[in-house]
C-alpha cells in the first residue's frame, strides 16, 4: 500500500492538463459491448477504475487491449452476461453494464454494485426503469436477476434526476423496439457525451443535457472511434489546489462551462479567474475569504465530488462557511481527518459548519474515500510542515498521476511504498 508524503506550504504555479473525464469513460467502456464491432475510447486516463472495467469486460469475453492512452474493445466473441461479486464490489460503474448487456445479450446478472462508501447508494430507479423497459428483474443472495424476452421502448419518468439511472436507461434502450422518453433525466456533461459516443455507433439520441431524453430504437449499432470530454471534478480539483496554496496556475483542457459554479465560488474567495478558450487561468494571492454558502446539487448546480475539496478550501479562509450536502448522505467523512491537520469544522447531518482557521499543520491522515482523499491532498500541499496520507487506492480510482501532476506546478510530494 502507498502513501504519500506532502512537504506543505508551497505555491503552486505553472499549467496542468486534464485528463478525459472518469464519468464518462467509464459509461463509454460500458457501452462497448453494445456491438460487436470495434471501438477506441482515445487518452482515457490511467486510473484504478477504468482498469477495473476492462477487466469486467475481459471476463465478458471482450478483447481489451491498451495502446499508450488509447483503449479498443473488441466484443465479437463476448457471451457471458455474468459480472463476478468481486469486480462489481469494486466498482459501482459496474452497475451500467446491466443496461448494455441487456441490449447485448438480452440477460444480465451482477451483484449489487459498490464504488466510494459515502451513503447508502440504492439502484432503485436504475432497476424500476429497466422494468419500465420489459426487464424482469429478481434479486436473491445479493445478486441481480435481469431477463427480458425483448426491449421495449417506453416512457420513463424518474424521481430523482440520477446519472448513472439516466445513462442506464439509455444504454438499454438504444435498440429497444419504437421510442424511449426520459423525463427528469439528469443534465450532466458526461450524460451528453454518452449521447454523442451512442449517435457515433449510429444510435438515435437526442435531449441529452435536457430533462428529457429521447431515443428511439436502432436495429444495429456500428463500432466508433471516440475521444471523450474532459474531467471538469480534476480541473476543479487542480483549481481548488492552487486557491489553497496560492499562486498562478493555468488548467487546460476542461470547458469553463462545465465547472461555472466552482469558478463563481473561487471568484467570491477572492481569487482572480481568467478564461480563454478551454484554458482557466486562477491567480491566489493572501488570504481568501469564505464562502456564505455551498450547497451540492444536480448538474448545473455545484457538484457533490467537488464538495470535500471546497471545504478543505475553506477550512483555511477567513470567516465562516456553510457547507450542504445534499447528494450523498455520509460524505463529510473526512472531516475528521482535516480536523487532525488542525480544521475547525463541526458537521451535523448533512451540513457542515467550517470556522476558517489560518492555517493547518502537518498531520498523518488516511484517505477513506476518492474525493475525501483528494481534498486531504490539498489540505496537506497548504499546512506548514510535513503530512502523510495513507491508503492512496482510492484516489488512484480517479486521477491519473495526481503526484507527478502537482509536482509539476511545484509542490513537494512523494509516493512512498510502505
Ligand atoms: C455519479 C458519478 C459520481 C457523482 C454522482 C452525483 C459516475 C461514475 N459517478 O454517480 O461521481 O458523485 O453521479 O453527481 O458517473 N439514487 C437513488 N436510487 C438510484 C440511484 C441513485 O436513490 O437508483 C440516489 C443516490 O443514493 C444519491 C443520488 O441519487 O443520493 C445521486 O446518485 P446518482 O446521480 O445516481 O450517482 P451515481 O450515478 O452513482
Amino acid at each position: 500500500m502507498d502513501k504519500f508524503v506532502v512537504e506543505g506550504g508551497r505555491r503552486l504555479d505553472g499549467s496542468v492538463n486534464v485528463q478525459s473525464a472518469k464519468n464518462s469513460v467509464l459509461p463509454l467502456l460500458a457501452a462497448s459491448i453494445l456491438t460487436e464491432r470495434r471501438v477506441t475510447i482515445r487518452e482515457t486516463p490511467a486510473i484504478a477504475d477504468v482498469s477495473c472495467m476492462a477487466q469486467i469486460l475481459r471476463e465478458l469475453g471482450a478483447e481489451v487491449s491498451f495502446r499508450g492512452d488509447d483503449v479498443t474493445i473488441d466484443s465479437a466473441n463476448a457471451c457471458s452476461h455474468r459480472i463476478s461479486s468481486a469486480l462489481t464490489k469494486e466498482l459501482r460503474s459496474s452497475v451500467f453494464m446491466l443496461g448494455s448487456l441487456l441490449t447485448r445479450f438480452h440477460r444480465a446478472v451482477i451483484a449489487y454494485p459498490g464504488g466510494c462508501d459515502i451513503g447508502l447508494r440504492p439502484i432503485d430507479i436504475h432497476l424500476n426503469a429497466l422494468k419500465r423497459l420489459g426487464v424482469d428483474i429478481t434479486e436473491r443472495d445479493g445478486y441481480i436477476f435481469c431477463e427480458c424476452e425483448r426491449l421495449r421502448g417506453a416512457e420513463i419518468p424518474i424521481d430523482f434526476p440520477s446519472v448513472g439511472a439516466t445513462e442506464n436507461i439509455m444504454l438499454a434502450s438504444v435498440k429497444a423496439e419504437g421510442r424511449t422518453l426520459v423525463q427528469g433525466a439528469a443534465k450532466e456533461p458526461e450524460i451528453v457525451d454518452l449521447q454523442n459516443f451512442l449517435n457515433a455507433m449510429g444510435a438515435r439520441v437526442r435531449g441529452a443535457g435536457t430533462d428529457v431524453i429521447e431515443i428511439e430504437g436502432v436495429k444495429t449499432l456500428g463500432g466508433v472511434e471516440y475521444l471523450p470530454i474532459k474531467d471538469r471534478i480534476e480541473a476543479g480539483t487542480y483549481l481548488i489546489a492552487c486557491a489553497v496554496c496560492g499562486g498562478e496556475v493555468e488548467v487546460c483542457g476542461a470547458k469553463p462551462e462545465n465547472v461555472g459554479l466552482l469558478l463563481h465560488k473561487l471568484r467570491e474567495n477572492g481569487c482572480k479567474i481568467h478564461i480563454k478558450n478551454d484554458k482557466i487561468r486562477i491567480a491566489s494571492y493572501g488570504r481568501l475569504k469564505c464562502n456564505r454558502r455551498i450547497e451540492t446539487m444536480p448538474f448545473p448546480g455545484f457538484p457533490t465530488d467537488l464538495q470535500a475539496q471546497v471545504t478543505a478550501l475553506n477550512s483555511v479562509c477567513e470567516g465562516c462557511a456553510l457547507i450542504v450536502e445534499n447528494l450523498f448522505e455520509t460524505r463529510f467523512k473526512y472531516v475528521p481527518e482535516l480536523q487532525k491537520m488542525g480544521a475547525d469544522i463541526e458537521v451535523k447531518g448533512r451540513t457542515a459548519f467550517v470556522r476558517g482557521v489560518k492555517g493547518l499543520h502537518g498531520a498523518s491522515v488516511v484517505a477513506g474515500d476518492l474525493r475525501g482523499g483528494a481534498a486531504l491532498v490539498i489540505a496537506a500541499l497548504a499546512a506548514e510542515g510535513t503530512s502523510e496520507v495513507l491508503d492512496l487506492s482510492h484516489i488512484d480510482r480517479g486521477y491519473s498521476d495526481l503526484r507527478g501532476k502537482l509536482k509539476g506546478l511545484g509542490a513537494e510530494i512523494k509516493r512512498v511504498r510502505i
